[in-house]
Parts: structure tokens; sequence; C-alpha cells
């Protein structure tokens, strides 16, 4: 598996830093408010990030996680599947979707109408990684950020290459020869 890497961008130590900067900006924002957060994880991709974000964070706030689907191999296919429901109630609540990386921004955009329809009170978003060069036009702000990216095709905690690669404790850039296989 770290064979397939040709280059570390992130390592392990400073993932948790990104993680608890956005750990700590959350709990800013939060710190005064009657009621807690709820925190939805992007499942499989963002429950390393989200994992290491909450155990910094040192306010109340509850955590949830919503299974979704958006890439097909290394190129965004634009539609968002939706294979699960949250059990909290999200009418009147402060949402905060983390991702592990936003890229078009189409995804997250859905899943933001998502969580209005449903009467939210606020939808904050945050992501691990954001690809600025990113080619949609995304008009919704990011809240929180681990760290930028450039525009290439990374994996490890929790980035996939069809599926695989989650399980990295860092971040790297995949070998062209494992595409071609
Ligand atoms: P968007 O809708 O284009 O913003 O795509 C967001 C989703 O695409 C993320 O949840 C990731 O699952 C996936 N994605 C985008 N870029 C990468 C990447 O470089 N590596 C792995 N997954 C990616
Ligand atoms: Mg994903």
């Amino acid at each position: 598996m770290n064979n397939d890497i040709k280059e570390i961008l992130f390592s392990h130590t400073q993932i948790v830093e990104m993680a608890t900067k956005v750990a700590k900006e959350i709990e800013r924002d939060f710190k005064d408010n009657e009621n807690p957060p709820v925190i939805v994880g992007l499942l499989v991709g963002a429950v390393p990030f989200v994992a290491e974000v909450i155990k910094h964070i040192d306010i109340p706030v509850e955590i949830e996680f919503l299974r979704v689907k958006s890439y097909v191999g290394d190129t965004s296919s634009g539609a968002l599947k939706i294979y699960s429901h949250l059990v909290t109630p999200i009418k009147g609540r402060d949402v905060v979707v983390i991702d592990d990386i936003i890229d078009t921004g189409l995804s997250m955009k859905q899943i933001i109408n998502m969580f209005v329809a449903d009467g939210a009170k606020s939808v904050k978003v945050g992501c691990m990684l954001e690809k600025k060069a990113r080619h949609e036009v995304v008009d919704f702000d990011i809240n929180y950020v681990g760290s930028q990216v450039g525009n290439q095709f990374v994996v490890g905690f929790g980035l996939d290459y069809n599926e695989l690669y989650r399980n990295l404790p860092y971040i790297g850039v995949l070998k062209e020869s494992v595409y071609k296989k």
C-alpha cells in the first residue's frame, strides 16, 4: 500500500494539528450556544478526521454520521447518493457538516440544501482539505478548513481511490501506475 504512494503531502502529526485547529474554531463559534451543535461526518471518508477533531473540542457536541457517495474512480460524478438518515431531528439545530475533502463543492451543496430543507437553524461546513482550484461555482462558505491542497488526487486518512487507501495514517499522492493497472 505504501509502495503505491508517490509523495506524502501531510504527515499524521500535521493532520492532528489541522484537526486541532478546526476543533478550536468550532469550540469558539459554539461555546456560548444554548444547545450543542450537531456535528455530521460524511461516511466513509470523514471518519478519521472527525474522530480526531472531536477529541479536541472542549464543549458539548452531538455526533452523527451520514453515508453518502459521490465519486467513482478519480473524477466527480456530480451526483450524490445518500444511503442513510440521521437519528437526531435536525429541525431547529445548529449543524456542522464535515467531509474529508471539498473539490467542486457539488456534494456538499446538496447536503447543505437537505439540512436547510429539514429546518436546521444553521448549517456550517468543514473539511480536512479544500481543493482551491475547484472548477464549479460554489456559493457557500467553508467555515472550517484543515488545509488547502493543490488540484491533484490524494488518498489516505479517510480519502480513497476506489474505496482503498482510506486506512493510511497520512495523506499522499498516488503513483500514476496505480491508475493504469
Ligand atoms: P465534490 O462534490 O467535487 O466537492 O467532491 C467531494 C468528494 O469527492 C469528497 O467527499 C471525496 O470523496 C471525493 N474526492 C474529491 N477529491 C478527491 C481526492 O483527491 N481524493 C479522494 N477523494 C476525492
Ligand atoms: Mg468521499
